[in-house]
């Protein structure tokens, strides 16, 4: 049978080389574009089926920081059924914040909740009775214990709003394997490395990095975190995707490794995570899920 992969995040950076490398591994795949902007993702489409003429692609409009824009997304994609899904969607390293339409802090509703209600939307069929699923989501080393608080997971009050919400979302990936194991879902948690993207782009502009590059080359020779392209950076998603779900540690992030030479490879670290922080956060997620399924007139039990 045909493994469905939805790509949040696809049409650029980290999402889009993710693709490229899923259709050169698994020329059976149908693959489905998640993204927010139609033009940037039939571009993105676009350039995926040069080198792959034949493969299976759709397109999915979807904003992950926009609770409507979700379940509007969800309706359409229990039309397809997804059996993998990655969450390479949002990131932003300024750590600047404001409160988006749904009154939520945007980097969380993006980088957390936004994806969390997506899975939540498509429990149906992510956990399907005679198959696996898994769920892959793109963390970072930035994602710091110390940033993150459960009196304010939302991270409204201090200056990290990114190290907090990449921190909730391994602290969810660990919830979500106690939640859905038994069903057949699995969720795992990657760090790409320091990546060339519109991402990094975004916190200096390009020609800096160009002109660093060399030494970025040469630093790699004492740290493999600088996978540097989003080729490289894909390494632990395209890793992950091989892998049997059930064999996966909840507790380790997947971090891609790139050597002086320039050999990829995946290294698991332990997560510094504890399992009742974890479950706390989901339940404040339910909680949070159903003030805003009130607000929008969405039931959970319109979802059964
Ligand atoms: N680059 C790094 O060094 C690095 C390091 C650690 C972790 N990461 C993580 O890697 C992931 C991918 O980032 P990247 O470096 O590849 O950056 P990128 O090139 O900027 O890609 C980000 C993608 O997310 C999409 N996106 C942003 N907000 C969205 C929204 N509200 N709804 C739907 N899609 C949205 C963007 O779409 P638009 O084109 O519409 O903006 C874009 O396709 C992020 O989660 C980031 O935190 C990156």
């Amino acid at each position: 049978m045909k493994r469905i992969v939805l790509v949040t995040g696809a049409n650029s950076g980290i999402g889009l080389a993710l693709c490229e490398r899923l259709l050169a591994t698994d020329s059976e795949i149908h693959l489905c574009l998640a993204c927010r902007n139609t033009q940037r993702a039939m571009a993105a489409r676009s350039a995926l089926l040069h080198s792959h003429p034949e493969a299976d692609i759709s397109l999915l409009k979807v904003d992950v920081g926009d609770m409507n824009s979700i379940l509007e997304a969800a309706k359409e994609i229990k039309k397809r059924k997804v059996v993998r899904m990655f969450a390479t969607g949002e990131g932003l390293l300024t750590q600047e914040d404001h409160v988006n339409v749904d009154g939520l802090q945007k980097v969380f509703a993006t980088n957390v909740f936004g994806h969390f209600i997506l899975i939540k939307e498509l429990e149906p069929l992510l956990c399907c009775p005679s198959m696996t699923s898994q769920l892959i989501w793109t963390s970072s080393s930035n994602a710091h214990k110390s940033a993150f608080s459960l009196d304010d997971y939302q991270h409204s009050q201090g200056t990290e709003s990114y190290s907090s919400s990449k921190y909730a979302s391994d602290l969810l990936s660990l919830a979500l394997n106690r939640q859905y194991n038994r069903r057949g879902l699995y969720s795992s948690v990657t760090c790409p490395g320091l990546v060339m993207t519109n991402l990094t782009y975004g916190i200096l502009p390009s020609f800096f990095w160009t002109l660093i590059m060399p030494i970025m080359f040469l630093i790699r020779f004492f740290t493999n975190s600088f996978t540097l392209t989003p080729y490289n950076g894909a390494e632990a998603l395209v890793w992950l995707y091989k892998q049997n779900p059930e064999s996966l540690d909840p507790r380790a992030k997947y971090h891609s490794c790139t050597s002086g030479r320039g050999n990829n490879y995946v290294k698991p670290k332990k997560m510094d995570l504890r399992e009742d922080t974890a479950e706390a956060f989901y339940k404040q997620l339910l909680e949070l899920e159903h003030k805003l399924r009130q607000k929008v007139g969405v039931t959970e039990e319109a979802n059964k």
